[in-house]
């Protein structure tokens, strides 16, 4: 029997610090579990602001710290991201509504989730992982916290629901 790999795309605006954190982290916690070969995931950006680019060099600077090497080059959302992958995952609101927007049925709908949802166990639906663009290092060092504990608990719901290991 074939096993069917669970896809992922994280989605932030430009694709160079939250969502490239966010698929280093989830990359980072799937290896430790050798769970790497079940999962395809990937990550982008809403604009087309940095597309080609490395993730910013703070948000690599504080991924290697955490033994994370992020190699992503920055892409845009594209239609047929909806139809390819599983869980679509967005940084913030904004980005939410942005993804909404271009959905077209129910189904694509059913994909999309904030992703700091997973952060905690109450899942208020309006868990953001900040823009830190225009911030801090410190910021960016909370991003990255934010982003491991939502890879953490994301991971959890996709064992819990049965969604690993699952035969096509
Ligand atoms: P990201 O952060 O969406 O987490 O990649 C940003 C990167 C670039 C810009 C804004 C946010 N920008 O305005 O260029």
């Amino acid at each position: 029997m074939k096993e069917r790999k669970v896809s992922i795309l994280f989605v932030c605006l430009g694709n160079i610090c939250r969502s490239p954190a966010a698929e280093g982290a989830f990359q980072q916690l799937l290896e430790s579990q050798g769970l790497q070969n079940k999962f395809e995931i990937d990550s982008c950006g809403t604009s087309q602001y940095h597309i080609g680019s490395l993730p910013d060099p703070r948000t690599r600077e504080v991924a290697k710290r955490r033994g994370i090497i992020l190699k992503h080059k920055a892409r845009q959302l594209k239609d047929s991201d909806f139809d390819s992958f599983d869980f679509i995952m967005a940084m913030d609101q904004k980005n939410l509504e942005d993804i909404l927007q271009r959905i077209s049925s129910p189904e694509q709908r059913s994909k999309v989730s904030l992703f700091a949802n997973f952060a905690n166990e109450k899942k208020d639906h309006k868990q953001e992982v900040p823009d830190p663009y225009y911030g801090t290092l410190q910021d960016f060092e909370s991003v990255q916290d934010l982003v491991e504990k939502s890879a953490k608990g994301l991971l959890e719901f996709l064992k819990t629901e049965g969604y690993i290991s699952v035969v096509s």
